[in-house]
């Protein structure tokens, strides 16, 4: 399988508990090399523009809303099979389905809040990231 890079947020909910440092240590010890990353809050543009295919659901203002409250964590993550390999272990979008040792499971307070974001897809991988990060920006190893 191929090395690939996916993008990453840890959550307003998430960085407000402390949880940065358990989810990265969950993500290193997955594999994952974290070659970018930024502590920062986004604006309400910066959050449409990245939640753009969920535009006009009936949750796309309070998720815009939601994600511009605080501080987030923007991450690059590298590994093999990376996009695919990150899904599985954030679970699923609802921590009620959420597998047992997930980090949506273990961490997210409900659907909304659900502490973490993972890209679902290679074309996904590479918007998202072109959203937050330059290529300068990116340490590959
Ligand atoms: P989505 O891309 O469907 O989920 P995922 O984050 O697993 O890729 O939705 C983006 C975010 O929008 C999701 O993490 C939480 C929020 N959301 C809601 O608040 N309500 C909903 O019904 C859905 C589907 C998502
Ligand atoms: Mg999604």
């Amino acid at each position: 399988m191929a090395i690939e890079q996916t993008f990453s947020i840890i959550k307003p909910d998430a960085v407000e508990r402390n949880l940065i440092g358990a989810i990265n240590a969950r993500l290193e010890a997955a594999g994952f090399v974290i070659v970018g990353m930024r502590l920062i809050q986004m604006t309400v543009e910066q959050a449409q523009n990245f939640y753009a295919e969920h535009d006009g659901k009936p949750f796309f203002d309070s998720l815009v809303e939601y994600m511009t409250s605080g501080p987030v964590v923007v991450q690059v993550l590298q590994a093999e099979n990376a996009i695919a390999k990150y899904r599985e272990i954030l679970g699923a979008t609802n921590p009620e389905n959420a597998a047992a040792g997930t980090i949506r499971h273990d961490f997210a307070i409900s659907m909304s809040k659900n502490s973490a974001h993972g890209s679902d897809s290679p074309a996904s991988a590479e918007r998202e990231i072109a959203c937050f990060f330059g290529e300068s920006k990116i340490f590959t190893r």
